[in-house]
């Protein structure tokens, strides 16, 4: 049975990049030959929509209702919700369930785990697991994080971004301290940048704000409009623009992050010697 990783991509801050991430790189990964899904966990149904489902509020089965199956106890093994992306990977849609799903997590018992339950019950079958965060720091991206090993943090590059940071890494590490001890940040990466030469400014604030041993990717995302184009074009970037920089980066990002893993294995591996 394949080991997952369980990976969030998560930023409170709005329309950095999340979601365009999600796909792109899930895509790069099953370009790859990993088994993936993508998981919308945002009530918007962003990543829903670019993958295909244009009308993501009038899907029946989603994210939130299996969410409320775990709530209720029960989680059908056999996984109707999951749904199948021409490119080679599976993705569990998301809609506006989700947000009275948020609400309704108040009053239940492990609130902060429901979406673990329902990821370690299919989490069997993939290579790689990414959830797609909203833009908040509340119930539903806190579970995000509950579930994952990493977390991937997209970061604007032509923005005072870092002091934006400094509450999503607390909340990183108070879930990591009370709730998901292997909860790691995988990486901070740039994106939406118009002049490379500001990454080293951005980075050296990032590091200021969020500390110094942050992992921070060496791909940049650059701005183009052909990377607000897949959100449309139904195509991840690799067949949009197979050739363009956009690709080039999103491939780069995919080697940083399949890394992330060996890199791991390697240290602990040379740790057990
Ligand atoms: N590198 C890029 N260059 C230009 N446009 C981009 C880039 N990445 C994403 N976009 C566009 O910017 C908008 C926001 O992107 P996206 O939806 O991925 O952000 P998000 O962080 O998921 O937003 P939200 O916080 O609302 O969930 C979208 O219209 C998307 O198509
Ligand atoms: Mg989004």
């Amino acid at each position: 049975m394949a080991k997952a990783k369980v990976i969030a991509v998560a930023n409170q801050k709005g329309g950095v990049g999340k979601s365009t991430t999600v796909f792109n790189l899930g895509a790069g990964l099953a370009m790859d030959g990993k088994k993936v899904l993508l998981v919308d966990v945002d009530p918007q149904g962003d990543l829903t929509k670019m993958l295909g489902q244009r009308k993501p509020h009038d899907l029946p089965l989603t994210l939130g209702n299996v969410m409320n199956d775990v709530v209720g106890g029960s989680i059908d093994q056999a996984h109707p919700e999951v749904m199948h992306h021409h490119e080679g990977f599976d993705f569990v849609p998301g809609n506006r369930t989700l947000s009275a799903v948020e609400v309704g997590l108040v009053n239940v018992m492990s609130r902060e785990t429901v979406l673990r339950q329902y990821i370690d019950s299919i989490k069997g079958n993939y290579d790689y697991v990414l959830l797609d965060c909203r833009p908040s720091l509340g119930m539903l991206v806190i579970n995000a994080l509950s579930a994952s090993d990493y977390v991937l943090i997209p970061v604007q590059a032509d923005y005072l971004a870092a002091e934006d940071m400094t509450e999503l890494i607390g909340t990183v590490q108070s879930i990591k301290r009370q709730i998901n001890p292997r909860l790691k940040v995988g990486g901070v990466f740039l994106t939406m940048a118009n002049d490379t030469n500001f990454r080293k400014d951005v980075v050296a604030a990032v590091r200021e704000n969020c500390g110094k041993s942050l992992p921070v990717f060496q791909t940049v995302i650059p701005a183009t409009v052909r990377l607000a184009e897949v959100s449309t074009a139904d195509k991840s970037i690799f067949k949009h623009e197979p050739r363009g920089k956009a690709a080039a980066a999103y491939r780069n990002l995919v080697r940083e992050v399949t890394d992330i893993g060996t890199k791991q294995r390697q240290k602990s591996a040379d740790i057990s010697r």
